[in-house]
């Protein structure tokens, strides 16, 4: 089977802006931070993006919208972890979804490096929060997450989680 791809890569507003213009046929996602703007793109075409960090999706559910924040966990993953990892989020609890200001959920493994990518999509800040101290996100974590005593055996280091805002850049 054929996974489709995601790719991301950062870069100025400038220069993401002109990028978008470049590829009138494909759809652009734009992300930013006080650190950063990341353009996102999904599909079969990997070449988009000249430095590219490239994922292969895993699990999807929602389409990912032009406005709403985006929280990433990243999941250092040892090579032999691999199978056992995915087939954790093949059986992952679902509730995510159900959740009141949920957008979009991509469960994206690396082409390249060893650090999976948890991609959720929410509403916005605060719908985040609200799910991150809820019993679901609890519940979700019950053989793992930040509480859980004794790091997995596929964990090879880390998880770090990283915050956006989806922006986009007006036409000129
Ligand atoms: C050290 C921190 C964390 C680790 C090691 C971790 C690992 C995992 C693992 C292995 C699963 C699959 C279910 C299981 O086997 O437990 C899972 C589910 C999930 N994780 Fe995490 N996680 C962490 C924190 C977070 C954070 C901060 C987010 C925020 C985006 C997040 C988002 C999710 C989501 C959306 C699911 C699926 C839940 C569902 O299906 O309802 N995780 N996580």
């Amino acid at each position: 089977m054929a996974f489709l791809k995601v790719s991301m890569t950062n870069g100025t507003p400038n220069y993401l802006a002109k990028l978008d213009k470049q590829h009138p046929d494909v759809t652009l996602h734009f992300l930013q931070n006080e650190d950063k703007t990341v353009a996102y793109y999904e599909g079969d075409d990997t070449s988009i993006f000249a430095e590219g960090r490239e994922y292969e999706i895993v699990d999807a559910v929602g389409d990912i919208k032009d406005s709403g924040y985006v929280v990433m966990n990243n999941i250092p993953v040892s090579d032999e972890g691999r199978p056992v990892f995915e087939d954790r989020f093949k059986n992952r609890a679902g509730s995510v979804e159900e959740t009141e200001g949920f957008q979009a959920i991509r469960i994206l493994r690396p082409l390249s490096g060893n650090t999976y990518v948890v991609f959720t999509q929410w509403r916005n800040e605060e719908s985040f929060t609200r799910w991150k101290n809820s019993q679901s996100f609890e519940k979700a974590h019950s053989q793992s997450g930040p509480d859980h005593k004794g790091k997995p055996s596929f964990i090879d280091g880390e998880a770090y989680i990283t915050q956006y805002h989806m922006v986009q850049f007006s036409e000129e």
